[in-house]
């Protein structure tokens, strides 16, 4: 059979509401033109984040059940922390409520001020926590990553040669360097183990600590299974094995590949880093057996961990977003090629020239989709990342103008993304018609979530 369907059952469903073109329009107006302004009662296909917005298993749900609440000690925390153990290698596990917990956790530890942190390409909370902290954030991805139609395997991967450059310019500057697996922000893009393994022989040789940001880690590896010549006979787990084995630490966003709702942690293997950790971890998050989870997320994680390594369920995942990017090209939409793990992203950017960075293009973008069928979407350009750079002072603008659909895990269905294809269809028809954005109020740090824009 070539057809790769979805390899579970729907149990439970929950209703979508229709709207009609003019309450969508209003609706966009009461938001100010922020899709994240918007109740999510009113999104028809919520494409906004994969992010906690996946369907659990009936396992998953079976295992809340058996959470253990106890303050100390539960038999929850020994259920997660012995499954990210045997998945990563690594001693020491914090949990944390979620992804940028864990980031804030380990940069304040690692004490980051004044330092560089070194990465493919940061996500938004994660260079807004080195800079919070007083940090500088580096991004050096590969150069193939900025050329959106450049079909390269892993354009997830760190620039070597820049990254040997910065480790040489800058000795005992360099708090970390952090892998972001698959690189979010570049496009979903995997990095390959090859460049990996480099990545954190020449820093670890530079004495400076190696870390990946794994909240993809499953789409990752499936990747290196399927593209990275040696891998095709490997399980998935040994992959991941590998990959984790390369770092000296880890952040991880359980609601990416953890499958869950909510959660994260923070691991290591540096016991007087870990102390440190779970001293700041009891002061803002909780007690270091449940960081600011409950039993019943700690059970739904461990079990999402081992959920998430299943082929049947990467091999589906990957099909089913790259069968959507493939429908957005050929009705004529432009996207990062090839299709990313679990998103698409559309090249905003070549799609409207006539809307410059300073105007967002894919906010633009991300408006029509809404206003034409009810589809959420992120813009990643220069609304998410421009703003004053807080070393310079000068209004930055993003390498690429992108509008991010990403795919919740197990949630949508094959028809639910062929009406997206559609609904894009008739932007496409009307595109000379859209206008850019102005800001009306912006916050200091990760504008995006609470800016006012209105029409041009
Ligand atoms: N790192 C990456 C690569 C992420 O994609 C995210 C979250 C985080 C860290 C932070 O994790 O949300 O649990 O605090 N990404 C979401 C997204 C929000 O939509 O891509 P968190």
């Amino acid at each position: 059979m070539t057809t790769i369907i979805e390899p579970f059952r729907i149990k439970a469903v929950e209703p979508l509401k229709l709207t009609t073109p003019d309450e969508r329009r209003e609706v966009l107006a009461r938001a100010d033109w922020n899709l994240f302004r918007i109740p999510a009662e009113d999104i028809l296909i919520d494409l906004l984040t994969d992010s906690g917005t996946g369907a659990m298993s009936a396992a998953q749900w079976a295992a809340m059940m058996q959470g253990d609440e106890s303050y100390a000690g539960s038999r929850s925390w020994y259920r997660f922390r012995d499954r990210i153990r045997e998945l990563t290698g690594l001693r020491h596990v914090v949990p944390t409520h979620q992804g940028r917990a864990a980031e804030r956790i380990l940069f304040a530890c690692m004490g980051v001020e004044g330092k560089i942190v070194i990465s493919n390409t940061h996500f938004d909370t994660t260079r807004a926590n080195v800079e919070f902290l007083g940090g500088r954030a580096i991004d050096i991805p590969v150069p193939e990553a900025l050329q959106p139609a450049d079909e390269h395997p892993f354009k997830g991967n760190i620039n070597l040669s820049a990254l040997e450059d910065l480790l040489k310019s800058e000795p005992g500057q360099i708090a970390c360097v952090i892998v972001t697996v698959t690189n979010n922000s570049g496009g979903g893009q995997p990095a390959s183990m090859e460049n990996l393994r480099a990545a954190s022989e020449m820093t670890r040789r530079h004495g400076v600590p190696f870390y990946l940001d794994a909240c993809r880690f499953a789409e990752n590896s499936y990747f290196i299974k399927l593209r990275e010549p040696g891998f095709a006979d490997r399980t998935v787990e040994s992959i991941a094995q590998e990959m984790f084995s390369l770092a000296d630490g880890a952040t991880f966003s359980a609601k990416k590949d953890g499958l869950a709702n909510i959660g994260g942690f923070l691991a290591s293997n540096d016991d007087r880093l870990a102390r440190q950790e779970v001293e700041l971890l009891i002061l803002t998050e909780g007690f270091p057996t449940y960081g600011g989870l409950a039993g019943r997320d700690l059970e739904a994680i461990a079990v999402g961990l081992q959920e998430v390594l299943d082929e049947s369920y990467l091999r589906y995942r990957l099909a089913s977003t790259r069968y959507l990017g493939e429908h957005l090209v050929e009705v004529g939409v432009p996207i990062v090629q090839p299709p990313g793990g679990h998103a698409i992203y559309i090249d905003a950017g070549t799609f409207l020239p006539h809307i410059p960075p300073t105007e967002f293009p894919g906010q633009s973008l991300a408006c029509a989709l809404y206003e034409e069928g009810g589809v959420r979407s992120v813009e990643i350009g220069t609304l998410m990342f421009g703003g004053e750079d807080p070393q310079t002072h000068h209004e930055r603008i993003a390498p690429l103008e992108l509008l991010r659909l990403a795919i919740p895990r197990r949630v949508y269905t094959q028809s639910h993304m062929d009406y997206v294809v559609e609904v894009a269809e008739q932007v496409v028809r009307r595109k000379e018609t859209l206008k850019g954005l102005r800001i009306v109020e912006e916050a200091a740090h990760l504008r995006h979530f609470s800016v006012k824009l209105a029409p041009l």
